[in-house]
């Protein structure tokens, strides 16, 4: 197997890497390679075949090809061939591919119609197989692709090449994946909605490109991307294909290429820095995969390891094992607020005031509550003030027949919410099975979680008076993935810091795919933060983040864990269970562990059993964060 790395720090790197500063920064160097392939075709009379990707990934990419057009670039010498589209739904369906493309790129530019090709999702069954060889004609035709665009599924998936995919597959129809479908419940309102089948080129088809880039951004893409890297090429990873094609590059930003090994244990491939936190991260580790506490390493443990460097620096084993069973003994708290009277050096918070303000930002109503229910509830108790700041209100992941449910009641009821609620159930009927919700529709979807938010806040202690319904403008006025941040965002934002003048905030969203609800809501919140520095308060302010749904902090990232007690998980998942509209509209009982309340569940128990298998004490559930001080 051929192998690409430059330096002794991507030694396991099969396909080359770059890594950008944020997601722009990648994405402009792929729209300038783009324009000047383009430019110079044209310039010599000839065709730019381009393959063109979906999903949140390229919407950037999208974004500044539509600038460079304004700016004069043209598309009229460019033929397209997208990847993939969903079988079974309608052009005009918000989320078929043939309707993102227009609306993210072929409507604004000059590009003759002829020249797109899109898989058609629309054909029967019977038809498909003709059309999946006449769509790798075309591609033929049109003398091979000389650009492809990928982005990546969390299975690995390029196009809609599912595990199991052979390098040698061409354009066919495909069954998706559980996770796949999960991933993609969000955008259809509900996993039940998302179809089961796609029409997808092959990997054959994508390695016959000339080059290939493939795009990813945030850390729930972290571990994918390592695999596909540096693991064995293989047809349970599709995107390990790439590794044998010989013109092929990853485009990362530093989220999504975080657990590749120069990262992740760089200790593996060459000296290191010895700093406390990757000092924590190689003993956590070297315990983990000995499945021994960490106070029985040995000497020889670390240096069968490649650790007998950070042993020289910082051994015996004996001394190390105890500092870091310390600092991970530190991190544990039952006060999330501070201990009063307490001696609070080894505390992660002060003890200081004894009552805090805390304000505990969610970006969509269920965040906080999924991440840090029990802590909500304990800060409640505890005698803090609690202000829960729901910065959006949600109404976009409200199914239609949720809010049915709501308006018959309403309108039932009669009195005089009765008109509304029927002008309500008016608009519904009227709505077309692909149109987007009214004004009227998303006020009243607004009104379902904000319920649900109040319901869910009671469950941990916190009285509606306790919560402000921020309804940041860019969720108000925006759809998914085309969020458009401004300054009232900022605004609002600075606004609601400023008034309540916290000595806590919890904040989550730092490392997710910047398009995100949650990435948007940081990026708003860092902002934020900056431009009230210099306010008195800003100085006695911690900020703690929690992790993104689904998951917990790694180990030598937590700066504090919170156990929770057998009855305080039942308390978080009654406040979770609450967010009726966010239930999966068709359960599996086959398999369990895909509703969010048992996902939160199964990951809080997960970091109480790995605090017990490092040799600390046995928890029930623990809830982690991680201290955050912006630059
Ligand atoms: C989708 C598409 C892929 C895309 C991937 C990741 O299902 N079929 O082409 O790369 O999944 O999507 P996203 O960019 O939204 O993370």
């Amino acid at each position: 197997m051929t192998s690409h790395y430059r330096s002794e720090s991507e030694q396991f790197e099969k396909v080359p890497v770059r890594i950008f500063e944020d997601a722009d920064g990648a994405s402009r160097e792929l729209a300038t390679e783009i324009a000047a392939l383009i430019r110079a075709k044209a310039a010599c009379g000839e065709r730019a075949v381009l393959g063109l990707a979906t999903g949140s990934t390229p919407v950037r990419l999208y974004r500044l090809l539509r600038q460079m057009h304004a700016e004069g670039l043209s598309f009229a010498n460019v033929v397209t061939f997208n990847l993939d589209e969903y079988h079974g739904i309608a052009p005009s369906h918000p989320e078929s591919y043939r309707r993102f493309m227009g609306e993210q790129l072929f409507d604004h530019i000059d590009i003759p119609p002829e020249n797109i090709h899109i898989p058609d999702g629309t054909l029967e069954r019977s038809l498909v197989f003709a059309h999946c060889a006449q769509y790798e004609k075309a591609i033929e035709a049109a003398g091979g692709i000389d650009l492809q665009i990928l982005g990546i599924g969390r299975t690995g998936h390029i196009g809609f090449n599912e595990p199991g995919s052979a390098a040698e597959s061409r354009t066919r129809l495909v069954t998706l994946d559980s996770l796949t479908r999960r991933d993609a419940a969000r955008d259809f309102l509900g996993e039940s909605n998302v179809p089961r089948h796609a029409l997808t080129m092959g990997v054959g088809t994508i390695l016959a490109a000339r080059r290939v880039v493939l795009l990813a951004w945030g850390g729930a893409k972290a571990g994918v991307v390592a695999s596909a890297v540096e693991g064995p090429q293989t047809a349970a990873l599709p995107a390990s294909h790439l590794q044998s094609h010989a013109n092929c590059a990853f485009y990362l930003d530093p989220t999504a290429s975080s657990a590749l090994t120069r990262f992740s244990y760089p200790w593996r491939v060459g000296r290191v820095d010895w700093t406390p936190q990757l000092r924590r991260k190689a003993v956590i580790h070297l315990a983990g995969s000995l499945q021994k506490p960490v106070l029985r390493l040995v000497d020889e443990d670390y240096g069968a390891h490649h650790l007998a460097d950070l042993l020289t620096a910082q051994g015996p084993a004996y001394n190390l094992n105890i500092k870091i069973f310390n600092e991970l003994q530190h991190t544990l708290t039952g006060w999330p607020g501070g201990k009063p009277n307490a001696d609070d050096s080894n505390r992660p918070e002060r003890a200081e005031p004894a009552q805090k303000r805390c304000l505990v930002l969610t970006p969509e109503p269920p965040d906080a509550f999924n991440a840090m229910g029990g802590v909500l509830h304990r800060l409640t108790s505890q005698g803090h003030e609690v202000r829960l700041a729901v910065l959006c209100s949600g109404n976009l992941g409200v199914p239609d027949p949720i809010l049915k449910l709501h308006l018959d009641f309403a309108a039932e009821m009669g009195g005089a919410s009765a008109a509304e609620a029927i002008a309500g159930l008016d608009e519904l009927q009227r709505k077309g099975e692909f149109d987007l919700d009214t004004l009227r529709i998303r006020r009243l979807k607004s009104l379902v979680r904000r319920g649900e938010t109040r319901a869910a806040a009671l469950a941990c202690g916190i009285d509606e008076r306790r919560i402000s319904n921020c309804e940041l403008p860019f969720y108000e006025k925006g759809r998914y993935r085309q969020f458009q941040p401004g300054e009232e965002d900022v605004e609002t934002l600075a606004r609601l810091l400023a008034d309540f003048a916290p000595h806590q905030i919890y904040a989550t969203g730092g490392a997710l795919d910047p398009s995100s609800v949650g990435a948007v809501c940081f990026s708003l919140l860092r902002e934020a933060l900056s431009r009230l520095t210099g306010s008195a308060w800003i100085d006695d302010c911690r900020i703690w983040l929690y992790p993104p749904a689904e998951s917990a902090w790694p180990l030598h990232e937590v700066d504090m864990a919170v156990p929770l007690s057998p009855s305080e998980v039942g308390v978080k998942l009654d406040a979770i269970y609450r967010h009726a509209s966010q239930r999966s509209q068709n359960p599996a009982p086959s398999a369990p562990g895909t509703e969010v309340w048992q996902t939160a569940q199964n990951t809080n128990r997960s970091t109480a059993h790995d605090y017990d298998a490092l040799g600390l004490a046995e928890y029930e559930a623990i809830e982690t964060f991680k201290r955050w001080i912006p630059a």
